[in-house]
């Protein structure tokens, strides 16, 4: 909790700022105070991440993009950041390679991009599309712990070596680890290749056919 902690501090210190102190006293800042709870709902949660300015992405960024579908979904798919046409929409996961998740989901898994949840490990665009850097994955972190605690998701599958490596810890090459199954906190996860490595490497599409068919037989057999 203490990365959210001085991750609140931060965004104090920019509202202070917003509302025109150009210095801080101990006057506004009562740190006994202070709430380091996130909100109970996803919409409240949306609302905060909204208004977020805990890291240097907010700077840049011109939409958030918290997060879409499902709010009690079975499956939870986590990428790595929004794109482009992300930035500018506010939604996950909308351009070619979000085409081509919504394809992944409704050919193999049979059901719809609405019936599933779909988020990131950071909530705003990355400058360059760069990949987002520990600092920012982990100060985004509280927000994506509170949407799994919210979301109650039996499977994640997590999209890319980014994706997987933030929210376990585990370095261990993609092309090792894709398919695998993993239980950490409550729920399974699957790691499978992101599908912008699909677009740029067709030939790997079959292994992520063989990962989706995975966690199609486990949610059969939950
Ligand atoms: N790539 C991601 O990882 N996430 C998006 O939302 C879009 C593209």
């Amino acid at each position: 909790m203490k990365n959210l902690r001085n991750a609140l501090l931060l965004k104090q210190l920019y509202q202070l700022k917003q509302l025109g102190y150009k210095y801080t006293s101990v006057t506004p800042y009562k740190e006994e105070k202070q709430n380091f709870t996130l909100p109970n709902t996803l919409e409240s949660l949306k609302k905060q991440a909204i208004e977020c300015h805990l890291c240097e992405l907010s700077k840049s960024r011109h939409k958030v993009v918290f997060g879409e579908g499902d709010p009690h979904a079975d499956i939870l798919f986590i990428g790595e950041a929004p794109g482009t046409m992300e930035d500018s929409s506010g939604k996950p996961f909308v351009g070619r390679s979000g085409e081509l998740l919504t394809k992944m989901i409704e050919n193999v898994l049979h059901i719809s991009r609405n019936d599933v949840y779909i988020t990131n490990i950071v909530k705003c665009r990355p400058p360059n599309n760069d990949i987002p850097t520990p600092i920012q994955a982990h100060t985004c972190q509280p927000y994506l712990m509170k949407q799994i605690e919210l979301i109650l998701p039996k499977l994640v599958v997590t999209l890319g070596a980014t994706a997987y490596h933030y929210l376990t810890g585990d370095d261990t090459d993609i092309s090792k680890i894709r398919g695998t199954v993993h239980k950490q906190n409550g729920y399974t996860i699957i790691p499978t290749y992101h599908p912008s490595y699909l677009l740029r490497n067709p030939s790997a599409k079959k292994d992520v056919f063989a990962d989706l068919l995975k966690v199609k037989e486990l949610m059969e057999k939950s």
